[in-house]
Order: C-alpha cells, then structure tokens, then sequence
C-alpha cells in the first residue's frame, strides 16, 4: 500500500484541525448565546456569583483560543490551496485563478474567510477584552450594563455570520459554482445577520 506523500498527509491534518477547532470556537459560541444568555436571566445574583467565576473563564479559554488555533489553521490551507502548487512553488494555484481570472473556488473561500476573520477580530478584539475587564472586576457598575451590551451585540452577530461563513468554507470546495446571483444573495443573507444581530441584540440587550 502507497503513503500519501507529506504534503497530502499535512492538507488533511490541517483540515481536520481546523474543522475540529472550528468546533469548539463556534459550539462555545452557540452555547453562550442559546444556552448561556436565557440561564444569566434566570439566575440571582448569589447564584451568578456562584457559578459565573467557575463557568466562564473556563469557557472563554475555550472559546477564544479555539477562533485562533481556526483562523491560524484557515491561512495555512489557504496558502497550501490556493496560494502554492506542489512541484511548483508558492503563487497564485490553479485553484485560485485561471485564465479568466480569480476561480469560483476562489471566490467562494475569500468571501468565507472574509466573515470568518471578521468574527475572528470580534473574539479577540471585542468581545475577550470585554469579558477580561468584567472577569477582572476592573469595571465599574456603571459601566458594567453598556459593557455586556456591547460584548452581546459583537457576540450575536458573530452567531448569524456564522451562517453564511460557513456556507463559504463549504462552498469553495464542494460548490464552487457563482454568478452574479450567488453573489448578491450571499452578500444579502450576510449584510441581513448583522442586522438581525444588532436589531435583537438591541432590543434584548443581554450578555454574552
Ligand atoms: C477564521 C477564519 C477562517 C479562515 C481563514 C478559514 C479558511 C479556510 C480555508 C482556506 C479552507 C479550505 C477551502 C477549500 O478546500 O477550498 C477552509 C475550509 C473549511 N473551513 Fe474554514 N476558515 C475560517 C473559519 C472557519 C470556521 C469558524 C469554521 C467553522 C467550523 C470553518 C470551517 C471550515 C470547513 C468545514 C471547511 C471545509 C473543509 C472541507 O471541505 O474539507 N472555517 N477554511
């Protein structure tokens, strides 16, 4: 029996890490804002100060590295894929552009990495040095309400781009397919979640 050579075997791995750490990032993602949200409602402040100190760091690590170890593994297939040819070296590969231009491949991958870096900065940017001040108890309780305002706001629309990121990721390679209507549907379902985000985190105003 062949083994696969070490560029083939090193591909898979680093889609299976990405697929799996894409797991935990947006499984922790899901369970703050379907699970998590509705229970801090339902909890008194004895019993947040009970369980929030044991169950969010905890969850947090989870969730913010798992969205660095996806976007990391995301760029490093994005350059074996796309952006080398084994045999040949690093640029632009058949995968990415042809004689008429950027693939649909191509398309499909940039749009999905396009909403998956944008969630990757809310995580790390928004959303993590939010909960870092809050976590910490450097956050004043005057602060404290516009603060989980806006962590729920950056946390819900990461939730709905999730959708439609996704639907990039797979599109590339087992779709491809695009036109001009693909286009403006997926550009309208995503511009519609940040909506949709931002109209319900507004009215609910709840945390992450
Ligand atoms: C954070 C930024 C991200 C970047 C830069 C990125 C990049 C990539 C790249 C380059 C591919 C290969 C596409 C191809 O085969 O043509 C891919 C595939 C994929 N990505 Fe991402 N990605 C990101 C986020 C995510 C997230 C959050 C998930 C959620 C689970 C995800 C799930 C997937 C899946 C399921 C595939 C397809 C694997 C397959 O068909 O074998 N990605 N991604």
């Amino acid at each position: 029996m062949a083994y696969a050579d070490f560029y083939t075997n090193f591909h898979l791995f680093m889609r299976w890490l990405h697929v799996i750490a894409g797991i935990a990032w947006i499984g922790h993602l899901y369970f703050f804002n379907f699970v998590n949200v509705p229970l801090q409602g339902a909890l008194d402040d004895a019993a947040k100060k009970a369980v929030n100190p044991k169950l969010m760091p905890r969850a947090l690590w989870w969730f913010r590295w798992g969205a660095m170890v996806t976007f990391l593994a995301g760029l490093i297939l994005f350059t074996m894929i796309y952006m080398y040819t084994p045999g040949m070296g690093f640029g632009p590969s058949a995968s990415f552009s042809d004689e008429m231009g950027v693939t649909g491949r191509g398309v499909w991958i940039l749009m999905g990495m396009l909403l998956g870096t944008i969630m990757w900065f809310n995580v790390w940017f928004v959303i993590w040095p939010i909960q870092k001040k809050i976590l910490s108890g450097r956050a004043s309780a005057e602060e404290l309400p516009a603060l989980r305002k806006r962590a729920g706001l950056f946390s819900r629309t990461n939730t709905y781009l999730s959708g439609p990121m996704l639907f990039g990721m797979l599109a590339a390679n087992h779709y491809s397919a695009i036109n001009g209507a693909t286009l403006i549907v997926f550009v309208a379902v995503s511009l519609a979640a940040v909506w949709v985000a931002i109209f319900h985190a507004g009215r609910v105003g709840q945390s992450v």
